[in-house]
């Protein structure tokens, strides 16, 4: 993996990280590059987003159906962010999923939540846990962080070995947190916590 992007901000004590709009990023990864979304990956992010299996695996905010407005109101969000967290996955030259980090606010700015999704026919090749990997370490460097966490649903097993095949560690079992298409599950959470920075 190979990253090219310019460290644009630094954490603050108590304000959290100081941003700055014009940070690029790039990651290159065996089977996948993850870089910043485009308005021209509107067609793709559509295609591929518009899928009951993933929605079923994120929270209320991932619309379902996806519709070309839905990736018009995600660029919007992503264009507001004073330096994007969020950021495209894409496999031969087309975006084909997601991924990004939450910062913590206050007394939680050394905490962020990763979040993830990829394409349905693209499952099962490793992209997810190479592109897990390559984030969480960029994010931990460059936002300062220590700690990322995921919440994931009780029923989301390949997410959970994603997850584990990264280092996170199984912290805790919120029992039926989440109420999901219908049926409600559990929240597991994960996290990876490196200190290393601090102190
Ligand atoms: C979860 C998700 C990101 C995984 O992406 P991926 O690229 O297929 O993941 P990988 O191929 O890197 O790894 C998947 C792992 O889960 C395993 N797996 C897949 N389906 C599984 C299932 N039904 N039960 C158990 N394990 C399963 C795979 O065998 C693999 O583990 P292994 O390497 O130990 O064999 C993808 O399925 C997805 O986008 N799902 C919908 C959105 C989502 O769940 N996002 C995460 C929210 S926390």
């Amino acid at each position: 993996m190979t990253c090219r992007t310019r460290v644009a901000w630094r954490p603050g004590e108590d304000c959290g990280p100081r941003v700055v709009r014009s940070a690029h990023m790039r990651l290159e990864c065996s089977q996948c590059v993850i870089r910043d979304w485009s308005p021209a990956d509107r067609e793709a992010l559509v295609r591929h987003a518009d899928n009951r299996a993933i929605w079923r695996n994120l929270t209320h905010k991932f619309p379902h159906p996806y519709t070309p407005a839905d990736a018009d109101r995600w660029f919007e969000i992503v264009a507001a962010m004073p330096e994007p967290t969020a950021w495209a996955i894409e496999v031969e030259g087309e975006a084909v999923g997601g991924i990004g980090v939450h910062p913590g606010e206050g007394v939680y700015a050394g905490s962020a939540e990763i979040g993830y999704w990829l394409a349905a026919p693209l499952w099962g090749r490793g992209i997810m846990t190479e592109a897990v990997r390559a984030v969480s370490a960029y994010a931990l460097e460059h936002f300062g962080l220590c700690r990322l966490e995921a919440g994931v649903f009780g029923w989301n097993t390949a997410s959970m070995r994603v997850l584990e095949h990264c280092g996170f560690v199984r912290e805790s079992i919120a029992k039926a947190a989440v109420f999901k298409d219908g049926e409600l599950t559990d929240k597991v959470t994960y996290a990876l916590v490196d200190v290393s920075r601090k102190g």
